[in-house]
């Protein structure tokens, strides 16, 4: 057993600099960009595609250009409608993308409407669940993919970071749970054709390029430090859920979150 003046000669020493050195090296993690090369492998030109929560439309207008496609993007908040609006008319795309100010479950279109769905970063907070991903089968065409990425709780995330994240109005524990949302899948009569847990890749990959990571820490050591004052200013559940959803961006780096992406079909 070494002694403790051993062992911290050993953590201080060049041994421990070389561990250093390794970590700086990159892992060439996959970004962000990997979703929509994952994406052309099932489009093809033309294609219908449906993105289910599209915010700003990024998403989708990347997806309908690259593919010559059509889409229909769907958010239930007014300022992301806005804003896709303004988007999708910014690039001259109003004729070949429709923003719906809506919910994914109540979607009026027909049966088999869709060549390809995309769905990132929206199911851990979608209620009920089933009627959501039931509505997102029915209006996908038999034989085509739907792209879901979510993150799920791992157990390295405390009872009290669970709670934490639950005041993140936009979570649902239920939906963090991977066998929970795994048995959804199977409810609505998808199955699952390819599964890729992503872990830190896409965090690592904007953190080696801009660092927002290093951002999020600061706000929130700020938010902390400054909680006092700010309470007096502003509402406190504002606050509780920006601290909470800046958990969430550096849970994703510690392992206690475990992004993962699904290709799934008709079973
Ligand atoms: C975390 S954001 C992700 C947005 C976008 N997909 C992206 O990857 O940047 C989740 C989005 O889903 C939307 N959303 C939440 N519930 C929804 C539902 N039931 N149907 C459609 N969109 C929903 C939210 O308004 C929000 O824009």
């Amino acid at each position: 057993m070494p002694s403790r003046l051993e062992t911290l000669s050993r953590v201080y020493g060049p041994e421990a600099w070389d561990i250093y050195d390794v970590l700086d090296r990159s892992l060439e993690p996959r970004g962000r960009e990997w979703l929509h090369e994952l994406a052309a492998d099932y489009l093809t030109a033309g294609a219908r595609i449906l993105d289910a929560g599209c915010r700003d439309a990024s998403d989708l207008i990347r997806l309908v250009q690259a593919h010559d496609g059509f889409g229909v993007g769907v958010d239930p908040v007014a300022i992301h409608v806005e804003r896709a609006r303004a988007a999708v008319a910014a690039a001259s795309l109003k004729e070949r993308i429709e923003i719906v100010d809506g919910v994914m479950e109540t979607l009026p279109y027909a049966d088999c409407s869709f060549d390809f769905v995309w769905c990132r970063d929206v199911l851990e907070g979608v209620e009920p669940l089933d009627d959501a991903l039931r509505a997102l089968a029915r209006m996908l065409k038999r034989d085509s993919r739907m792209l879901v990425y979510t993150s799920f709780a791992t157990d390295l995330l405390t009872r009290e970071e669970h709670r934490l994240l639950e005041r993140q109005l936009s979570n649902l524990t239920a939906n963090l749970d991977e066998e929970q949302v795994e048995a959804a899948f199977v409810r609505a009569g998808l199955q699952v054709e390819r599964k890729d847990i992503v872990w830190s890749e896409f965090k690592e990959y904007a953190e080696e390029r801009t660092q927002p990571g290093s951002r999020t820490l600061l706000r929130l050591a700020r938010l902390r430090r400054s909680r006092e004052r700010l309470e007096r200013e502003l509402p406190v559940e504002l606050l509780n859920h920006i601290e909470a959803t800046l958990h969430w961006e550096l849970f994703l780096f510690l392992g206690k979150l475990q992004p993962t992406v699904y290709v799934l079909t008709h079973s």
